[in-house]
């Protein structure tokens, strides 16, 4: 019966308190105090006669010292600790040896007096310690235990810091927080929604939220000036390292703005995270405005990362017309230049080239120049090409000796400016200018208001059908739609979609035109949108608003690669929770109750 002795004793020496101090907290101040402490066991040393066991729990790790020549029996005890057993001691603190430094209570230990086991563990299946042994799937399984790792706490920490930031900031600014339902109707973010069986209404289905797009608008029609929500939000979508299946959003809204009103407040919103938890301070100055045309131009991206200068040169009126078929029969020739890269060895180009060919990107090929210490240009291409037409596609870029020019070309402008965009990314990766603690942060406004698909070969809404179109473009609505732009703006940082909203049309017969132009029938918007549209027939405050990525954000500020690292129990690329084995079947009962059959594939 080794726990009822064990809960017996426990009682005995700490008198139902379970701990008088956590094991971040004793310092060289502390020296001779009696202490209880309480965490799991890090590791075990025994050196000689002496046995010292690293305490930890969330807020530190403290040492402790068993001596045999003192206690031979409780120095048994400890020899028998394995790692991550729930313990309890007592003892007194003592000034350390050997001092660390890296420790905030490295200056003291702990002499045992007394230890109760609390908890055994079994040996747990990867090292918790920073640098772990352990891979992605087996940490995901057991995620608690991954969780024990400072890192991993550290990031969670951090994510609790900043939605308080986020909340002061708002409350000091006159918002709302006010829940929204996550059982509700289809919501046009543009992925597929999540679905739900009603048991009570058979055959139908709820739809989880893409985001609490059209609640806070109604929100607005309800007065609430100005709303937030630190809110869940669902989207069936093909997953990366920035994105989840289930997300958190700072979303808000807010009524009687223009498009400079909600800039100017979320601006100042991401300047005072940045100094609250990062201690940067972004400066007075606006952040740029780039107008989404110019961000497809010059760095073929609605989301440029500006840490980095190689903006796209486009040389078409300078290398068209030389013999190089491939050149003059493009629609698009473009470059970047990055700065002192002539010293790439062949085999290095070589490996760019294979990068951009690879079929998730899709190039044909690059041409490669290089800049001499003389200044002369030395291409791949040069049989085509006099030093003359070289030296003007080297003022083009500007290029100095030491320089390295990239150039692509294809008969699509998009697509290629979108390859020539991965180019530009990989070789600020080979350079090392994608700092993590550098930070650029920009507004993309201006976006069209719609975008062609192929696949339902309909205009679609590029951000969702109730922006509202720019003024001077509502004209345009009747005759070249595809031209119109919308009031909508995204907030970048690093090349990472942080955030996006728009300024809404709050006229039901402007809203009426969009969904024609959309494709929906009357019918079909009535069914799906009418009750926001008629909600808007009973007095529509102007309004806007915009929606922040919570885990995006935490990521940036904590240096991740992934947003699952600042999730508390995330899921992995096929959308599984594997530690709980989520989506799993359901039993037989409970798919009749909801009236639904399975169909084997
Ligand atoms: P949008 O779809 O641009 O706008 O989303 C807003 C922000 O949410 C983050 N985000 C995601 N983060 C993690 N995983 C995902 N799957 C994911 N999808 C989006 C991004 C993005 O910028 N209702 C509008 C907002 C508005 O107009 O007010 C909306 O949801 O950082």
């Amino acid at each position: 019966m080794p726990y009822l002795v064990y809960f017996c004793t426990e009682i005995l020496i700490n008198n139902n308190m379970y701990r008088t101090h956590t094991c971040g907290e004793l310092r060289i101040s502390d020296v001779n105090k009696q202490v209880t402490l309480a965490g799991w066991v890090q590791r075990t040393r025994k050196m000689g006669g002496m046995t010292f066991v690293d305490l930890r729990d969330r807020y530190g790790i403290t040492q402790l010292v068993f001596n045999e020549e003192v206690d031979a029996a409780l120095c048994e005890e400890a020899n028998k600790l394995g790692r991550e057993y729930v313990i309890q001691i007592t003892g007194s603190v003592n000034e350390r040896f050997n001092k660390n430094k890296n420790l905030p209570t490295g200056d003291i230990e702990i002499i045992v007096s007394t230890l109760n086991v609390l908890n055994a563990a079994m040996t747990p299946p990867f090292t918790i310690e920073d640098n772990t042994d352990g891979g992605d799937d087996i940490r995901m399984k057991y995620r608690y235990l991954d969780l024990r790792r400072t890192t991993v706490r550290k990031n969670l920490e951090l994510r609790h810091k900043m939605t308080i930031e986020v909340r002061n900031y708002l409350d000091d600014h006159g918002f709302i927080e006010v829940e929204t339902p996550i059982l509700i109707g289809s919501t046009p973010e543009g992925a597929r929604d999540f679905v739900v069986p009603s048991r009570m209404n058979p055959g139908q289905f709820y739809a989880l939220p893409q985001s609490p797009q059209t609640l806070k608008q109604l929100l607005m029609v309800a007065g609430f000036d100005r709303y937030f929500q630190i809110a869940k939000c669902f989207r069936d979508e093909d997953l990366r390292a920035d994105r989840q299946p289930e997300f958190t959003q700072i979303d808000c809204e807010m009524s009687f703005v223009s498009q400079n009103d909600v800039i100017e407040l979320f601006e100042g919103m991401a300047k005072h995270l940045f100094k609250a938890l990062r201690g940067v301070d972004l400066g007075e100055t606006p952040f740029q405005r780039m107008p989404w045309s110019e961000a497809m131009k010059y760095y073929g991206s609605d989301k440029p990362d500006l840490r980095f200068g190689m903006k796209f040169v486009e040389l078409m009126d300078i290398m068209k017309g030389h013999g190089f078929s491939v050149f003059d029969n493009a629609a698009y020739v473009g470059g970047i230049c990055a700065e002192g890269a002539a010293s790439f060895t062949r085999k290095q180009i070589d490996a760019l080239t294979e990068y951009v060919k690879r079929p998730q990107i899709g190039a044909k090929g690059m041409v490669y120049a290089r800049v001499d210490a003389d200044g002369n240009v030395k291409s791949s291409v040069d049989k085509f090409y006099s030093q003359e037409v070289l030296q003007q596609m080297k003022e083009a870029f500007g290029a100095k000796p030491g320089d390295l020019i990239l150039i692509l070309s294809g008969e699509d402008v998009m697509k290629t400016r979108k390859q020539l965009c991965e180019l530009r990314l990989k070789v600020a990766d080979d350079l090392g200018l994608r700092d993590k603690n550098k930070f650029a942060l920009l507004w993309v406004v201006d976006f069209p208001m719609f975008e062609w698909s192929d696949e339902e070969n309909r205009l679609m809404a590029m951000h969702h059908p109730f922006t509202h179109p720019k003024d001077e473009d509502i004209p345009l609505l009747d005759t070249k739609p595809e031209d119109v732009r919308a009031d909508a703006y995204d907030m970048v940082c690093n090349g990472i979609e942080v955030g996006g909203g728009s300024i809404r049309i709050h006229d039901p017969k402007l809203q009426a035109k969009m969904f024609e132009i959309l494709g929906f029938t009357p019918e079909r918007a009535q069914e799906q949108f009418g009750f926001l549209m008629n909600a808007f027939k009973f007095g529509a405050p102007p309004h806007g608003g915009l929606a922040y990525g919570l885990d995006r954000w935490v990521s940036i500020f904590a240096g991740l690669d992934s947003i699952r690292d600042c999730i508390a129990f995330p899921k992995n690329n096929n959308g599984r929770d594997v530690m709980l084995d989520a989506p799993s079947a359901i039993e037989q009962k409970q798919l009749d109750e909801l009236k639904l059959n399975i169909i084997e594939d």
